[in-house]
């Protein structure tokens, strides 16, 4: 079956007029929004008996969740939440819906979404295109899934920086009862001036505020760029600390350009598209974050590892180093929708050869016994 998506379909996809990829990804959203109304649970159902895959072995409650899997869906694919139903259907063990804005945009002009097929990545400027908060909201009220869903939250543009707290808690407030876990996303490159967000002095009155109104119902999570440097990732760790939050995403999309085989896109050289890089050349430098996060707290605060997963190798080696969780964006679209199932299979291969009875023992075990 994974065969077929990428000798046959992901070809044809991939190649002829309308294989724009933002006009695809809209296609695939249309798609997955009617088989996540209420009538189509018997398709649901069918999809549930070719992608999912039970191992209580990779279950976890973290957060006072439950976690079927490991593997979640980064934040990006279903900014609106319009397939939280259905897309449980293909395996994963969380949905993390957004970025979302308080207030609906439109994101930036098209195109905005690349291929960069003979790296394995994706070049993406979308520039949070969503319908708001409160068009989340009306959504996640018919919210039938039981798997965790996390809600990603940005900073509308229209928004100046410096009110950019106000922005976040407009959706937290909106939105708090509907999530079951939250992300501070000032990780972004598409939005300006975001990034600039993760020096501690931005993000203290962010997180402040957040936390005010939490009151700890909720977990509450930031995610990272991978650009970060190392004292400035420890800055951030250190405020994480110190305002009580629950976990870091590591990593967004990089802005780097280095390394890449691809050289020109549609005529023009990849060093002058602006935008994100995710996939295969964020892999080993999202890993390294996650490596650095859990040395300096021991373990003590659990990371979500995402950027470059394509395989049950890729996301054993972010679990070693210390993440609890794995999100997966480019991968799927390269990969198809039997991946999740076999590295979740991979995973537990991993477990078997590796000596320990669950995953939660295998996090963070790649780095030495410290007494
Ligand atoms: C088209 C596209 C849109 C994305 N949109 C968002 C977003 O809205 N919010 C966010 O936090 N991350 C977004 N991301 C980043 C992913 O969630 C993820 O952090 C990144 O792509 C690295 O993972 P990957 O290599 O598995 O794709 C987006 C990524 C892609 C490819």
């Amino acid at each position: 079956m994974s065969d077929l998506y990428r000798s046959i379909l992901r070809p044809v996809l991939f190649s002829g007029v309308k294989a724009d990829p933002e006009f695809l990804h809209s296609q695939v959203m249309r798609s997955l929004s009617w088989l996540n109304s209420p009538q189509q649970t018997w398709l649901r159902s069918q999809l549930n008996r070719l992608y999912r895959y039970e191992s209580p072995q990779l279950s976890q409650t973290l957060w006072g969740l439950n976690f079927p899997n490991p593997i979640g869906l980064a934040a990006g694919f279903d900014k609106d939440g319009v397939a939280t139903n259905v897309l449980p259907s293909f395996g994963f063990g969380h949905i993390e819906v957004g970025t979302v804005t308080f207030y609906a945009q439109s994101g930036n002009p098209q195109p905005r979404l690349f291929r960069l097929v003979e790296d394995l990545a994706v070049l993406n400027r979308m520039g949070f295109n969503n319908q708001g908060a409160e068009a989340l909201q009306a959504r996640l009220q018919n919210r039938m899934t039981g798997i965790p869903i996390g809600i990603n939250l940005g900073k509308s543009k229209i928004t100046p920086l410096e009110s950019a707290a106000e922005d976040y808690l407009g959706s937290f407030r909106l939105l708090k009862s509907l999530g079951d876990y939250f992300v501070v996303n000032v990780s972004s490159p598409n939005t300006p001036g975001l990034r600039s967000l993760q020096a501690t002095d931005q993000l203290e009155p962010i997180l402040s505020a957040l936390q005010t109104e939490n009151q700890s119902e909720k977990p509450l999570l930031i995610k990272i760029a991978p650009d970060l440097e190392a004292e400035d990732i420890s800055a951030i760790v250190k405020l994480a600390q110190q305002y009580r939050l629950d976990g870091i995403i590591a990593t967004n999309t990089t802005i780097r350009r280095d390394g890449l085989k691809t050289q020109m896109i549609r005529g023009k050289s990849i060093q002058e598209e602006a935008g994100g890089i995710s996939g295969a050349p964020v892999k080993a430098r999202s890993t390294e974050v996650i490596r650095l996060i859990w040395q300096q707290t021991q373990g003590s605060l659990p990371i979500i590892g995402v950027g470059g997963v394509f395989s049950a190798e890729d996301a054993w080696e972010k679990i070693t180093a210390g993440a609890s969780l794995i999100q997966i964006y480019t991968g799927w679209i390269y990969e198809g929708p039997t991946m999740v199932k076999r590295i979740l299979q991979g995973l537990e291969e991993k477990l078997q050869r590796s000596g320990f009875d669950d995953l939660t023992s295998a996090i963070g075990s790649a780095h030495p016994v410290t007494r």
